[in-house]
């Protein structure tokens, strides 16, 4: 879908003669006032819009949309009023789910272009220009579609929304806002894209291979294969991947933002990307095991993340990790018990190989932070079942050793709905993975606090780096749509960190 702005005395020119498969929003505060060029339609109307505000239910609430259809001396079919709440309370989140929400809207009318007209709005805490680039944004991130693999589907069955047009005072000014958002969308698109391709496209060579775009917007890309990570020593993601038939890798992204030859420490983002996960030796049973093409997540969104920061050029040193086995049983397949040897040295029992985004983040942990001796490390994970259990599906689980950035990912998380929720760590977690042969086990001694343990896990390859680990197994996909995130893959964490990265680790 393409989001465009216009000026809206324009706007008020093309309306008149607007197509029949043409929409135009109107947004309707609590008060129920229509603004000027509404009140204008309405006149031409006969009056339908007046009536139609206070015909229903409606009450100017966010989420309430009325659709009215125009009179026959209007060339629009539709016109649709929508509810934008308190004006108050009109910030980038709250503007981005209005403009997600009328979405779906304008496709139920078989809508192909649509306005939405934004006039002033009395007390709105954001500037016009910047309010518009968020609406249109979350239209945007509304629109994703996967839909590659229909090839039957006819145009009746598709949506029909091809043009949104946003039309607001002093269009020009968007831009600016408008272009880094788009750089924003771009990366959320590329995470939905990879997460949501089935694991028998995307395995850990093709992923690794999609990373290499990258270096058109200048990400310098590594990748480490098989050979590269044995002489370094990877026996904990390594034994992960030695079921499989294709060869695991890591893949290191580097976006310099403050320069080629800056000697500022990155902010380093280490991601989970196993392709498919089937529980390995310990497999998973069958209900359900096709959700396991999206439990490389946590990578899919690290690398949507660098596309992201790359592509509005952040000014920051940024460095993406993303560590890619697929967890197969087989001949050659890991088994309970083996004990393996990571990268740090620390040895590990595997005691269900079904534990094992650990055991691959094991070594992208301890690499990233003895590699790039980073400010932070924030790793992404689908890890744990229980963190469903403990959180559902609204919040992604945050661990850490660092109250500060705790408290930055709090803030954010509530500023952009990507919400995180922090979970305790400590000793009596930590003791529950002591092992008796070896450095430790892959899991607890039973079932209880299974993300703590998980998280305990991970600690224990990031020394005393600042260190947030965010699972993400209950959010990284969703069963139905939201107003900015149509269901499937989400690519939650990719504008929750980009905003982090904005707000506290860009230099201005
Ligand atoms: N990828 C799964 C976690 C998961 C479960 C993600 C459901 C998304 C939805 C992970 O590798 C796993 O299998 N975890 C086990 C750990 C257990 C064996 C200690 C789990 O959560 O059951
Ligand atoms: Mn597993
Ligand atoms: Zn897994």
């Amino acid at each position: 879908m393409k989001i465009q702005f216009q000026e809206i005395t324009a706007a008020q020119t093309t309306l008149k003669g607007s197509k029949p498969d043409a929409a135009i929003v109107f947004l309707v505060g609590e008060d129920k006032k229509l603004g000027a060029t509404a009140q204008a339609v309405n006149k031409q109307a006969n009056g339908a819009l007046a009536k139609a505000l206070f015909a229903g239910k409606f009450a100017g609430k966010r989420g309430q949309c009325v659709t009215v259809i125009a009179p026959a001396s209007m060339k629009s079919n539709h016109i649709i009023l929508a509810g934008i709440g308190s004006a108050k309370s009109l910030d980038a989140k709250a503007l981005e789910n209005i403009g997600g929400s009328i979405v779906p809207h304008l496709n139920a009318a078989r809508t192909g272009t649509a306005t939405v007209v934004f006039e002033t709005i009395k007390g709105m805490p954001m500037g016009m220009a910047e309010a518009a680039a968020h609406m249109g944004h979350g239209a945007y991130l509304r629109s994703y579609r996967f839909d590659k693999y229909h090839t039957k589907k006819t145009a009746d069955e598709k949506p029909t929304l091809h043009t949104l047009t946003v039309a607001v005072a002093n269009a020009k000014a968007v831009a600016k806002p408008y272009a880094d958002l788009e750089k924003l969308a771009d990366g959320v698109f590329f995470t939905r894209d990879l997460v949501s391709e089935p694991a028998n496209i995307i395995n850990p060579e093709t992923l690794a291979q999609q990373c290499l775009e990258l270096e058109k917007l200048g990400v310098d890309v590594q990748i480490l294969g098989e050979e590269d990570m044995y002489e370094l020593g990877f026996g904990a993601l390594l034994g992960v991947g030695q079921g499989s038939t294709k060869e695991s890798q890591m893949v290191i992204m580097r976006w310099n933002g403050l320069g080629k030859s800056s000697k500022t420490p990155p902010l380093a983002f280490v991601g989970k990307g196993v392709t498919f996960d089937t529980g390995g030796i310990s497999i998973k049973p069958a209900g359900g095991m096709e959700e396991m093409k999206w439990d490389m997540g946590g990578a899919g969104t690290v690398i949507g993340l660098m596309k992201a920061l790359a592509g509005r050029k952040a000014k920051a040193n940024v460095v993406g990790v993303a560590g890619l086995v697929e967890n197969m049983p087989g001949g050659n397949a890991q088994r309970p018990g083996d004990v393996v040897t990571s990268y740090s040295g620390q040895t590990i029992e595997v005691l269900n190989t079904d534990a094992e985004g650990r055991l691959v983040l094991a070594d992208a942990l301890w690499y990233t932070q003895k590699h790039f001796k980073p400010r932070f490390i924030i790793d992404l994970a689908t890890l744990t079942g229980a963190i469903i259990v403990a959180l559902g599906t609204s919040r992604a689980g945050l661990f850490s050793n660092n109250d500060k950035l705790s408290e930055q990912l709090y803030k954010t998380g509530e500023k952009t709905g990507e919400e995180v929720w922090r979970l305790p760590l400590g000793d009596v977690y930590d003791k529950q993975i002591n092992s008796d042969i070896a450095d430790m086990q892959n899991i607890g001694k039973d079932r209880e606090a299974g993300s703590i343990t998980a998280a305990q896990f991970l600690q224990r390859f990031v020394n005393k780096t600042p260190w947030v680990h965010l699972d993400i197994a209950g959010v990284a996909w969703s069963k139905k749509d939201a107003d900015t995130v149509p269901k499937g893959a989400t690519a939650f964490g990719v504008r929750l960190l980009n905003q982090l990265v904005a707000d506290y680790y860009e230099m201005k």
